[in-house]
């Protein structure tokens, strides 16, 4: 296991978790089960993650009649997905938060040099009042990552309520964003060795978008 940054939070590797990561990783698994296994763990992202956003006293009467002193989510949230992989993350959310903005980022890796490539965003106008949690199932080198969140920055998100919710990572991708951002937390399922020479994760699982929206 890695040391981690304070602001990185890695999910309970139990015996379910590590189940779910080995099924998404075999280069056997067909699309189908590609799909239905890795929003199963984008489920457990999103609801840890929701655990990182701070609450506010809040006062209930149950059926009892009964004084219930419990919290409530403070703040506003949004999502913004790194297109296109990120965008398979976007059910997860809408299944726990209803109704929920969703914001797009077009970033694309140069197959060659694997530099990130901005090509489009539309963002919540209101998002600079709003807790982000950005989407995107793999972090490679981080560059994709931190171009997405110098957009969210230029639009005025304060980088404490960014959240980075991710399946796999490399301690490469994970030192580039934490060295530049120490107020943003990344959530993700698991820290992999590292990166082979075209910047693949491994062991990784592949390309993810591939895998999630076109392969057989
Ligand atoms: C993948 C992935 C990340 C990025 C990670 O996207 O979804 O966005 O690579 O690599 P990095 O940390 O080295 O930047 P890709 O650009 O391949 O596009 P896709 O979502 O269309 O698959
Ligand atoms: N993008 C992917 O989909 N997989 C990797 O291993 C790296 C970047």
């Amino acid at each position: 296991m890695h040391d981690l940054p304070s602001n990185v939070i890695c999910l309970p590797q139990t015996n379910q978790l590590e189940a779910l990561l080995t099924i998404i990783r075999d280069k056997n698994t067909n699309r189908g089960d590609f799909i239905f296994y890795s929003n199963r763990i984008i489920r457990l992202l999103v609801e840890e993650g929701l655990n990182h956003l701070p609450v506010v006293e809040k006062a209930i009467v149950t059926p009892t009649s009964t004084k219930y002193e419990g919290v409530g989510f403070k703040g506003k949230i949004c999502g913004v997905s790194i297109m296109r992989a990120g965008e398979s993350m976007e059910q997860g959310l809408r299944d726990c938060c209803r109704s929920v903005r969703i914001g797009k980022i077009l970033i694309q890796r140069d197959e060659e040099t694997a530099l990130p490539k901005l090509y489009y965003s539309k963002l919540p106008p209101d998002i600079d009042d709003r807790y982000v949690l950005l989407l995107d199932p793999m972090l490679a080198t981080g560059g994709s990552a931190i171009k997405a969140i110098e957009v969210l920055l230029s639009h005025g998100v304060k980088e404490n309520k960014i959240l980075f919710l991710n399946l796999v990572a490399a301690p490469e991708g994970i030192e580039a964003v934490t060295k530049k951002y120490t107020e943003l937390k990344i959530v993700t399922a698991s820290v992999d060795k590292g990166l082979n020479d075209k910047k693949y994760i491994i062991p990784g699982l592949g390309d993810f978008g591939d895998r999630y929206f076109t392969l057989p």
